[in-house]
């Protein structure tokens, strides 16, 4: 919970001369907030803030971002140190739970995410309607919306119980639901979990492997997959997180949240960027043009171009995840050899990344690379199709998404999430018979 500072800020309405003192909250780190929420009450007016630019939309205690510094924590522990000696079963037990697990929870937990990991049977003919070339991230947002189908009765989400039990059939089904995504493009048959394998090998497992073919990743595969999960498991308050929070916040079936959730991640602008960075790179491969006329192209006003992979909303220095993945991107490239495929696109990416690290135009806006910018070479370098990249990027979130959905659901303050606007309408007019407009 956070306190009230002794500060306070004053506002004054020039007009009728009324002033009000408003608190400053004080979290434990970061800048002051100015509770508003008497404001209209007071004074009668909303505050505009469209992209939540200077607006908290509510408080806790989950993860820390410091966008200033390059600063990034879940419940408090660096994510260095969590990339450096966790796994992402620790990880998501950390972010569901607020501490690090002993050895016998860890064991408790993973035993029950392991039980819930098949899907109904029934959701094979739900898949089986989709059209051949439906985008994977398409059919994941149907999937996890038609989950509610199959638990509506079973879900109360005032019970913290029935809560924790529909966050680990979400966490514990969404390997599956993603690799039947994969599965389904390439027109193969679906796998079932192996509860011999840990999460992140089982995951890559029902990727790969084919009957009568078993898969077994790599261990420098699996780990830098597990990395991959644990950088993205969860960033406060983006826009997908802020949508779970919202669509929850009406009491709405937790599925039906987080596939709303899924939707948000989707696009280019926040989890779908990945995917763009190799169409980016793949099409300066391809164009053979020099770097020059893509950042020339990026600096453009006029030109929607962006430079996919780079800036943030909240980073305004280099995305700490991104200089973790960055590592393990050279590591797993090292790993694959001189004949990968790849080693162009990453060449690509490493002097794109240099001059716009050393040009003007990015160094005044504080564009750095984010993790996006290498996650997606990553994904390229061990076979994984760039449409099913936000897939990915969506399982490892859901533990994050859920973790904030309990936040607010177990907060005795939290009402339902209701923006207001400043409209900028017609005023009150008649209406005209058809005939004489
Ligand atoms: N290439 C070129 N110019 C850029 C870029 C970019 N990638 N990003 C921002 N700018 C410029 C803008 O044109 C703007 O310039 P101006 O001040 O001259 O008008 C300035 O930098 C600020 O940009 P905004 O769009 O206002 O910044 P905002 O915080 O709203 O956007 C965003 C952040 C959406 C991430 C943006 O930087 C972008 O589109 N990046 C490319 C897509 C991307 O990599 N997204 C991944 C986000 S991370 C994630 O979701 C995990």
């Amino acid at each position: 919970m956070s306190s009230q500072s002794n500060k306070t800020v004053t506002i004054t309405d020039n007009t009728t001369g009324k002033q009000i003192k408003l608190p400053v909250l004080k979290g434990t780190d970061g800048p002051g907030t100015i509770d508003i929420r008497s404001l209209y009450k007071e004074l009668g007016y909303f505050t505009f803030d469209p992209g939540f630019m200077s607006t908290a939309s509510c408080d806790s205690k989950i993860t820390f971002i410091d966008g200033g510094e390059g600063r990034l924590s879940y419940r408090g522990y660096p994510i260095e140190q969590l990339a450096g000696n966790s796994t992402y079963d620790e990880v998501c037990y950390l972010l569901l739970y607020g501490e690090l697990p002993k050895t016998t929870q860890l064991l408790s937990y993973t035993n029950s995410i392991k039980e819930h990991k098949l899907l109904d049977e029934k959701m094979r003919r739900f898949f089986l309607g989709f059209r051949h070339d439906a985008h994977p991230m398409a059919m994941m947002v149907a999937s996890v919306g038609a989950l509610a189908a199959f638990y509506h009765e079973e879900v109360d989400v005032h019970d913290p119980v029935s809560r924790e039990l529909a966050a680990h059939r979400l966490i514990a089904k969404m390997p599956t639901i993603a690799s039947w995504c994969y599965k389904f493009a390439l027109g193969q048959p679906f796998n079932y979990p192996n509860l011999d394998l840990d999460y992140t090998a089982d995951f890559l497992h029902m990727l790969y492997s084919m009957p009568g073919r078993l898969r077994k990743p790599t261990p420098t595969i699996v780990r830098a997959m597990d990395l991959i999960l644990i950088l993205h498991a969860d960033h406060e308050q983006n826009a997908s997180t802020s949508t779970v929070r919202l669509t929850g916040s009406s009491e709405a079936s937790p599925f039906a949240a987080l596939s709303a959730g899924i939707g948000s991640l989707w696009g280019p602008a926040h989890g779908g960027a990945n995917e763009a960075v190799i169409v980016m790179l793949k099409e300066i491969v391809a164009s053979g043009k020099d770097l020059s006329h893509y950042i020339a192209r990026a600096k453009d006003k006029d030109d929607r171009f962006r430079l996919m992979g780079f800036g943030h909303r909240v980073y305004k220095n280099y995305d700490p995840r991104a200089k973790i993945i960055r590592q393990i991107c050279h590591d797993l490239l090292d790993e694959l050899g001189d004949d990968n495929p790849n080693k162009p696109l990453l060449k690509i990416a490493m002097d794109l990344e240099k001059i716009a690290l050393e040009d003007k135009y990015f160094i005044k806006r504080k564009l750095y690379p984010n993790v996006d910018f290498y996650s997606g070479i990553i994904f390229q370098a061990i076979g994984i199709p760039v449409s099913m990249f936000t897939v990915i990027f969506a399982l490892s979130r859901t533990v994050g998404w859920l973790t904030h959905w309990m936040e607010m659901m177990s907060d005795p303050e939290a009402r339902i999430g209701r923006p207001r606007q400043l409209y900028t309408g017609y005023t009150e007019r008649d209406y005209l018979d058809i005939n004489k407009r």
